[in-house]
């Protein structure tokens, strides 16, 4: 049997705050007290440092198809990233074709995630509905898929409220969640063929062809509609107080409904599209970086309970990729990288800076998506009988983040330079 007992660390959970020993034993967490003396093949001194619960993190797309390419981190190279970086348990999204059966979806991706070095599991996004797919959805539940990812963006991706509200009550009758990318598609359309026609196509008009305004109308659209359909509900990269307002009202009124951002919207803002096409090109992603007077309300969000999750929506494009933009911002591939970065972006913004508790750091990055999708306590947190996927934290390390430290398939980190408190120095996944 494969033993470890960590000795002497700080063990934050989303309902423990102590000084203690851990004993894990074939991956699972045997024993938690103080002074422990079992032998173990492995003894880890963790005195002075956090012991916290493996990351969880729900939104991820490796090895994407995207724009006639793929995200660059196929599912061994972005989990492996994301245990460097204290993430054990990664949810990605399986994008159902046209046409195709969800069957068919599942076992494409199942089959990519082979190479996984991490617990993998998936959404699986319905883009076309018809009385097959919905029949196929409670067969996919049954796969051990627990929620159904939708889009009010992206045409031929996107529902009609008909076939939005279909899936929802499919989804309530079988226990399954919906969740949903919340940007009010059409009108997103019509803004970039203005921005064609006006010829004006570099980086700095991809983020005026998606104002927050459409993504706070989209949020409250797919809330009321999952109000309507008593559907369970999850608003995936909120990006804007608009999103926060729909979702905190949304929850006033009784709704089950949950909220998701990503470190991105939270450090970074649109002062990024304001430079030259090889800065610029980095920071394509939709929802795009909004104004950065939309971050205190995140903050706010996180912190009061609005938001339940931050997760990466880790999908990254090398420079090259992005080259394909450089004479029309629409050709960049969507999505930027951020699966290594996550957790300790948010110890050293949130945490370190007094934004967020430490107990509310380990719900928000492992608790409450291990809740959500149905993976607690198997993961999310370290309890007698849980399991043992685990990292540690050196609270007084200061250093500065370099993209040449992650190893993550690309060739870039938005976050290039951001003064970081806090280092992992290690990370257990079972
Ligand atoms: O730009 C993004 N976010 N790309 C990934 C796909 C999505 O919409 O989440
Ligand atoms: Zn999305
Ligand atoms: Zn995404």
């Amino acid at each position: 049997m494969a033993t470890q007992l960590i000795k002497n660390g700080r063990l934050i959970t989303e309902s423990r705050d102590e000084i203690c020993d851990v004993l894990i034993t074939d991956g699972i967490v045997k024993k938690i007290s103080s002074k422990l003396t079992d032998t173990a093949d492995q003894i880890i001194d963790a005195t002075g440092l956090y012991i916290f619960p493996g990351g969880v993190d729900a939104h991820t797309h490796m090895e994407l198809p995207a724009m006639g390419t793929f995200s660059s981190d196929d599912f061994k190279s972005g989990t492996l990233a994301a245990i460097a970086g204290g993430t054990t348990t990664i949810i990605d999204f399986a994008n159902q074709s046209r046409g195709e059966s969800l069957h068919v979806t599942l076992d494409k991706w199942l089959e990519k995630s082979k190479k996984a070095e991490c617990a993998t599991h998936f959404h699986v996004s319905v883009t076309d509905v018809n009385e097959r797919t919905l029949q196929e959805m409670q067969e996919i539940k049954l796969r051990g898929v627990n929620s159904f990812k939708t889009f009010l963006a992206y045409k031929g991706m996107r529902l009609t409220d008909e076939h939005m509200s279909a899936v929802m009550q499919k989804a309530t009758s079988i226990g399954a969640l919906v969740t949903a990318h919340c940007e009010m598609g059409e009108e997103v359309e019509k803004n970039v063929a203005d921005f064609i026609a006006a010829d004006r196509l570099e980086p700095a008009c991809h983020p005026l062809t998606r104002p927050a305004r459409l993504e706070g109308e989209a949020t409250e659209h797919f809330l009321a509609l999952a109000h309507k359909n008593s559907c369970p509900s999850y608003v995936v990269h909120m990006t804007c107080k608009e999103s926060v307002d729909a979702l905190r009202s949304a929850k006033g009124r009784g709704q089950k409904c949950y909220g998701e951002t990503c470190p991105q919207y939270l450090i970074l803002d649109d002062s990024a599209y304001q430079q030259e096409f090889d800065q610029a090109c980095k920071y394509i992603l939709s929802p795009p970086l909004r104004a950065k007077h939309n971050q205190n309300p995140l903050w706010d969000a996180i912190a009061d309970g609005t938001i339940d999750v931050v997760a990466t929506d880790h999908c990254p494009f090398t420079l090259e990729q992005r080259e394909k933009g450089r004479d029309n911002f629409t050709k960049i591939p969507n999505g930027i990288p951020g699966v290594q970065e996550r957790m300790i972006l948010m110890y050293s913004e949130g945490v370190a800076k007094g934004r967020i508790s430490l107990q509310r750091y380990v719900e928000l990055c492992c608790t409450n998506p291990a809740k959500i999708f149905g993976l607690y306590p198997q993961k999310g947190t370290l309890e007698v009988g849980s399991g043992g996927d685990f990292f540690l934290l050196d609270p007084n390390k200061h250093w500065k983040l370099a993209n040449e430290q992650l190893q993550q398939n690309v060739d870039y980190s938005c976050y290039e330079g951001l003064q970081i408190q806090g280092q992992i120095v290690g990370c257990w996944n079972q």
